[in-house]
């Protein structure tokens, strides 16, 4: 992590930003142990995962958890999606008290329950609600406000350069786009073209995003489209050293299990032993891919609710490997 400006590659207003790739807000993986471990590697800067706004209004017990983060992760984006201006607007200024750099609003979560109330996605087909958000927010709010969008709803309906010049027009710092309609959810190749129009577009930073994997993706994504920086999300679970520009394969063993323990225990720290093994398995499931751990000792390591026992298996397969 640095906050050398002689570094700076890019900026969100008058926010600096050190470093040309991102690690993308995903519900489930981005919270703070796993951003920590990220922005340690390269990271430029800690997109939470999404918030919902009607659960900050509800008081919702995850809240505090989402909302921490360590001094070291800034910049710090929250995100928090919603369909209604005047309700992002309260939860956005209730936010901003817990010291974010930026406010984010989510408008690419595919996921019905989102994108079927109007949120997420969802506000893509309502343009004028996304010019009434960003008004409101970048109106009151003391922090850069930014949006994440998709290319559209679906193919019949690619809205994506009116939604980036509104955005622009209305007050947004900076774009990240994941370059897929909602209908294509995760499916398909992300369509780099149409992150390069947007580029071309408007002048705030374009951060592209979809289907980076490689460490050669990065560049390929930078050459093709000519973003400000590349956010990472499914490419950077189990394998954080791609912020690193680390190809995965030449990671040397100790390090990915130096790595896989300071997540670990951070993600225990975070969320107790019995919840943190739990939200573990999945990255330990992806970290040790590559080794292709025997059936029956992945399938005990799965499903421990025993610390010890976790600790241990994973040891085993780390050994297996020298
Ligand atoms: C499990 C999962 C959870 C996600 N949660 C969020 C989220 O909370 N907010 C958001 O803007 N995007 C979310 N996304 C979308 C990612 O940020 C990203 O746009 C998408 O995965 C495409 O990038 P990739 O090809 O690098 O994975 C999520 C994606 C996945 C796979």
């Amino acid at each position: 992590m640095t906050d050398d400006c002689s570094l700076m590659t890019f900026s969100i207003h008058t926010l600096p930003i050190s470093g040309d790739t991102i690690l993308a807000p995903m519900d489930g993986y981005s919270d703070w142990p796993f951003r920590s471990v990220c922005r340690e590697l390269g990271s430029a800067m800690s997109y939470t995962e999404f918030i919902n706004a009607l659960d900050v209004l509800q008081g919702h017990p995850y809240n505090h958890r989402k909302l921490v983060f360590l001094p070291e992760e800034r910049p710090v984006v929250y995100q928090i999606f919603d369909s209604d201006p005047d309700r992002l607007l309260e939860v956005a200024l209730r936010l901003q008290a817990h010291g974010p750099d930026v406010i984010d609003v989510n408008l690419g979560c595919s996921a019905k329950q989102v994108s079927g109330r109007g949120a997420g996605a969802g506000l893509l087909r309502t343009p004028e609600k996304i010019a009434e958000i960003f008004r409101k927010l970048t109106h009151s709010l003391g922090v850069p406000v930014t949006a994440k969008m998709r290319l559209g709803w679906d193919d019949a309906s690619r809205n994506y350069l009116e939604i980036a010049r509104l955005l622009e027009d209305h007050g947004a710092a900076a774009i990240a786009v994941h370059a897929r309609t909602k209908a294509q959810a995760y499916g398909g190749q992300a369509d780099w073209d149409a992150i390069a129009e947007i580029v071309q577009a408007v002048r705030i930073p374009v951060i592209g995003n979809g289907d980076v994997r490689l460490p050669e993706d990065i560049e390929r994504m930078k050459a093709h489209t000519g973003c400000a920086a590349v956010m990472i999300g499914r490419g950077a679970v189990g394998n954080p050293w791609i912020f690193a520009r680390q190809a995965r394969e030449a990671v040397p063993l100790e390090t990915v299990r130096r790595t896989v323990g300071v997540h670990f225990e951070r993600t225990l720290a975070c969320y107790g032993e019995a919840h943190g093994l739990l939200i573990f398995r999945k990255h330990a499931d992806r970290y040790l891919r590559p080794y292709a751990p025997p059936v029956e000792i992945r399938q005990r390591l799965l499903t421990t609710s025993s610390v010890s026992e976790f600790q241990s298996l994973l040891d085993e397969i780390f050994l297996s490997q020298i």
